[in-house]
């Protein structure tokens, strides 16, 4: 597999400062470990993180997480976990296994199944951090409404964020357009990563509460997780240095 390091110097475009690099999270939505193989050398070494979501887990299991980490890639194992306490504790100690840094569950779970889930990172000496999971970036009003939660999308993402920090939980995952509410509640030490970006200009696909990347960063982003306009680009490696100089540009 194609490693963090080893394509740097063959790079075709400008090198770009670690701290944008080390923000962005690049969502293989892939459905194989071929298709990672495939795709990574495809960045010329302009990412050091990566999202395993559900279609690339449950096609290739635990071990691309750990090939990725033994790669030297940092990953975020977004697995969304929603299930009762004693389910979701249990999920947390098998998926600490493979090495991710970052896990997500659904603060819709609620406090107790939040609380399941820190109590058994505790127990653990390598425990990814738990991230919980608002509202999806996917999700509008409309959609919300249609799941019987008539508030809007940020006031939802504000109770469950509350519900959250009251369980423990120091990571969240909302929307560029909740970040900086969340930042001000949560203070500078909680982690917020956040997906629905795109770049001006640049299709929605199915999301609906998007932003630019400076404009996730400027309200006081962590991370960034971009899938659809790197991974689906003509030329992944451009579109990501696109990503990384506007982040760049922000952070300064
Ligand atoms: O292709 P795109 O950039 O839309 O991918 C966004 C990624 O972030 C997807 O893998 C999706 O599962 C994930 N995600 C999201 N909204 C959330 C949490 C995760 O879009 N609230």
């Amino acid at each position: 597999m194609e490693t963090a390091h080893n394509s740097a110097s063959t790079s075709s475009v400008n090198p770009v400062i670690p701290a944008a690099r080390d923000r962005l999270i690049v969502a293989l939505d892939l459905p194989a470990i071929q298709s990672v193989r495939q795709f990574l050398p495809r960045l010329e070494g302009q990412c050091r993180w990566f999202k395993v979501g559900l279609e690339l887990f449950i096609a290739a299991g635990p071990s691309v997480v750990s090939e990725l980490v033994a790669s030297g890639f940092s990953v975020f194992l977004d697995l969304k976990l929603h299930d009762i306490p004693n389910t979701v504790a249990g999920a947390v100690k098998s998926a600490s296994a493979c090495g991710a840094s970052m896990l997500t569950l659904h603060a819709s779970g609620g406090p107790q199944m939040m609380q399941a889930a820190l109590e058994a990172a505790a127990t653990l000496p390598n425990a990814p951090k738990l991230l919980a999971v608002t509202v999806l970036t996917s999700m509008n009003a409309q959609q919300l409404h249609a799941t019987g939660v008539m508030q809007q999308p940020a006031e939802q993402v504000e109770l469950l964020a509350r519900m959250g920090l009251a369980a423990g939980m120091r990571g969240f995952v909302c929307s560029a357009q909740e970040t900086a509410r969340l930042r001000d509640i949560a203070g500078a030490d909680v982690t917020l990563v956040i997906p629905g970006i795109r770049p001006a200009g640049v299709a929605l696909d199915d999301q609906k509460r998007v932003a630019t990347p400076a404009d996730a960063l400027r309200n006081g982003a962590n991370f960034l997780v971009v899938g659809r306009p790197i991974v689906q680009a003509e030329n992944p490696a451009m579109a990501a240095a696109s990503i990384l100089t506007e982040m760049e540009a922000a952070l300064a």
